[in-house]
């Protein structure tokens, strides 16, 4: 065994994201101390990267029962509707607190300007600077953070939590830039980590998201739930040698029509929402379209709406294709379906409280139920924001006073054999893609848990960069997300397979795992 220097510290949130620097900014706020990890700078996140915005119903003609019946229509039977109503009953007032944080949402004469996406019957999407929501967000809290003294300790890697009889009192955390090791102890740690996109080749997500949440909690025995609910956007950009570049639903809800190669329109004839289905269906169909013309994208045209309009709700979008050599007003954009979001994740109950006691979970890497099988777009950010208030008000029920914690002694990992990190993380997206992906039968699903069987030894090797330490997640994160797909015999949101294309009502339940032993 080895000594390790420690840190003893009150509240550890891991990730910098909306889920954990606003949950760390109350606790701040209430005289509470949160110390935040995150594994990177603190601006790399997913929230960051957010284009359309955030959903809350506060427009004219708008109610949180209108949000509600959406969100659950999205969701295909799988939400827990107490948790959907928390999500849109409170949604609303944690907007304002973001606004108050110092957040420039749009605004027009009447209010807020509200943006549509994707199976929202009303406009309900507060959106800043066009299309960089996301990034405003980031700075607001980034902004707080340093206002209310919180250190956010950068390129800290959270490599196991540690847990005894079942509560969580710290984790064992290494520095990326010099590979040393800490042991962190708190009175609870809150996970707001962020999903696991890099599970594929193709992502809209940051290449931080390699579910390192969802692994060390599940390592750590929490449940985790709906893994086979992965989200995969229809409009990624697609040109060859471009970025991973989202573009937003709202250029389809501003009018935008998807059109194949051949320069047909498709989605009329598919869905009454036609652009504006729920995502998997338009992901579906577009994927359809991919595979009877042998293109590898269809296009986006927003060619017939006014250029004004364009390039000032779109700036981003219309600078980064400009970049390419593209104009937005001029150009049919090239997009392929990737993956978005994962709708399942660490199991919690309305106050963010996981199954392992003093382990809290909120934003992408927790589920609470309220995404379903299919989460409506915008709905993430808020997600974040709910949970991690309720997770502060739970907190401030507790004392503050620091529980005494069983002394932690590391005894490291073994492993004997080399392993080449980079090419077997190439080796997983590419299962994961082809037979994990939009579409799915038993024969890949088989296949890819042969493929993570013959890994299992990963989970053993030294954890000592991260690059070592992303790629035993996803290993940990992609088996699990498999495992639910082969078993889950029907189609339903995000989970289609071709061998069970129809949702079953036998099957309106959830998969639960938890280390040695699954159940339902
Ligand atoms: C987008 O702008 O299309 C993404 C919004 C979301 O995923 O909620």
């Amino acid at each position: 065994t080895r000594v390790l220097p420690v840190e003893t510290v009150d509240y550890l949130v891991i990730g910098s994201g909306i889920a954990g620097l606003y949950t760390a900014y109350l606790l701040a706020r209430s005289g509470r101390r949160p110390v935040v990890l995150t594994k990177k700078m603190v601006e790399n996140t997913s929230t960051e990267r957010a284009q359309g915005g955030i959903a809350a119903a506060i427009g004219a003609g708008d109610s949180p029962f209108l949000h509600l019946e959406d969100t659950l229509e999205a969701g295909a039977g799988l939400c827990d509707p107490e948790a959907v109503r928390v999500l849109v009953t409170e949604g609303p007032e944690r907007v304002q607190d973001l606004v108050e944080m110092g957040t420039c949402f749009q605004r027009t004469d009447e209010g807020f300007a509200l943006a549509r996406e994707g199976a929202h019957r009303q406009r309900r999407i507060l959106y800043a600077g066009g299309d960089a929501t996301g990034a405003e967000i980031q700075r607001a809290l980034c902004f707080q953070a340093t206002e209310q003294k919180i250190p956010v300790l950068e390129h800290n890697f959270v490599v196991d939590l540690l847990v005894h009889h079942g509560r969580c009192y710290g984790a064992l955390v290494c520095n990326e830039l010099d590979g040393r090791l800490t042991v962190f102890y708190s009175q609870a740690v809150i996970l707001g980590s962020g999903g696991a996109g890099q599970l594929y080749r193709q992502t809209t997500n940051p290449p931080v998201a390699t579910g390192d949440g969802i692994a060390v909690a599940y390592r750590a025995g929490a449940e985790v739930t709906d893994l086979e609910f992965v989200q995969f956007h229809p409009t990624m950009l697609a040109v060859p040698e471009g970025p991973p570049f989202l573009i937003s639903e709202a250029v389809r809800g501003e009018g935008g029509v998807l059109r194949n190669v051949r320069g047909e329109r498709f989605m009329p004839g598919c869905h009454p929402g036609a652009e504006l289905a729920p995502r998997d269906v338009v992901s579906r169909a577009i994927l359809a379209e991919m595979q009877s013309t042998g293109a590898e994208h269809v296009f986006l045209d927003v060619t017939h709406l006014p250029e004004d309009t364009l390039r000032r709700r779109f700036p981003t979008i219309a600078h980064t294709l400009a970049m390419l050599g593209l104009d937005i007003c001029r150009d049919w954009i090239p997009v392929a379906p990737a993956a978005h979001y994962i709708m399942g994740g660490v199991r919690t109950n309305l106050h963010g409280e996981t199954s392992i006691e003093d382990l809290y979970a909120c934003g992408e890497v927790a589920c609470a139920g309220v995404h379903g099988a299919n989460r409506l777009a915008s709905n993430s950010l808020l997600d974040g924001l709910v949970f991690g208030g309720r997770i502060v008000e739970r907190i401030l029920t507790r004392p503050a006073a620091l529980k005494p914690n069983p002394h932690f002694s590391y005894s490291g990992l073994r492993n004997d054999r080399p392993v080449d990190y980079p090419s077997l993380r190439e080796e997983l997206q590419a299962h994961m893609s082809t037979y994990v992906g939009l579409s799915r039968e038993a024969a890949g699903l088989e296949r890819t848990l042969e493929f993570f069987r013959r890994h299992e030894y990963l989970e053993q090797c030294p954890a000592q960069s991260p690059e070592a330490m992303e790629t035993r997640n996803l290993f940990q994160v992609g088996a699990l997300v498999t495992e639910a797909a082969a078993a889950r015999r029907e189609s339903r949101g995000g989970h289609y397979r071709t061998d069970y294309p129809e949702p079953r009502e036998c099957w309106r339940k959830h998969l639960i795992f938890k280390r040695a032993g699954t159940h339902e």
